[in-house]
């Protein structure tokens, strides 16, 4: 049976206090579903995060992380580092990442290698934009997505992936993938992978799907067989809202 994971990304989002405050909310919500459930505050406050979740079973993760393992990189993050203060997962390529910082399938790449080598989880984030959906190419762009990021990896390092399909168009836009759409999408996905390293890992894979999940419409998106969990932007940031989703699985 595939892990059903929740996962809240907080993007830039709740300074140190408000990060306590929300953490604390979720901390009194119960989880009624077996989903496991991940939460990325900002680097600053990944710390008290950890300490504030230490007997708990939410996880704290990372955002983002650099490729390199140390070195002259102003502004950046290391794997080790988050390692150092008992991060072991980290979302990369990210849409906003890739829109705004410029990341490409190639940095993403060896990201995902150091992530790993590090003995990390990676969050590996993807999705058509706009344009692709209305020219048809989403399969095709998706595709390309993970065969420049991914297809490096043994078959053996797929246990420690998890995929996330965000769609471009629907983060934040109130706008989300129908079910059908989500699920035909997390198919085409699943058989991507098993093209490549087989069955056995396209089946143990987590999918997640990601794009304006909110609590009315998780649980109808969460019903589709090749849809994992979710990536919630928004709706994590509300402790009621996030725990529905949470149990919507
Ligand atoms: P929204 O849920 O706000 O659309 O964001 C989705 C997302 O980008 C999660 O990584």
């Amino acid at each position: 049976m595939r892990t059903k994971i929740v996962a809240g990304n907080w993007k830039m989002n709740m300074n140190f206090s408000e990060t306590k405050d929300l953490i604390n909310a979720l901390s009194a919500q119960s989880q009624t579903s077996d989903a496991k459930v991940m939460i990325a505050p900002t680097y600053t406050n990944l710390p008290s995060a950890v300490e504030a979740l230490e007997n708990s079973s939410i996880e704290v993760i990372a955002q983002n992380m650099h490729f390199a393992e140390n070195g002259a990189y102003t502004g950046e993050i290391s794997a080790s580092m988050l390692k150092s203060i008992d991060i072991s997962t980290v979302i990369l390529g990210h849409s906003e990442r890739r829109a705004y910082f410029n990341e490409t399938d190639a940095d993403l790449a060896k990201k995902v290698s150091q992530a790993l080598a590090n003995e990390m989880a990676v969050v590996f984030c993807f999705g058509e934009e706009l344009e692709d959906r209305k020219s048809s190419q989403e399969e095709a762009v998706v595709k390309s997505q993970l065969k420049n990021a991914l297809f490096h990896l043994e078959a053996d390092d797929f246990k420690h992936i998890v995929l996330a399909y965000e769609p471009v168009w629907a983060i934040g836009t109130g706008e989300t993938a129908s079910p059908e759409q989500a699920q035909d999408m997390h198919a085409f996905i699943r058989k991507t992978i098993a093209s490549k390293y087989g069955d056995e890992v396209a089946d143990s894979v987590s999918i997640l799907y990601g794009g304006s999940v909110k609590p009315g419409n998780a649980q109808e998106i969460f019903s589709k067989p090749d849809v994992d969990g979710g990536l919630i932007g928004g709706a994590s940031l509300k402790a009621d809202d996030f725990f529905t989703i949470v149990n919507a699985i």
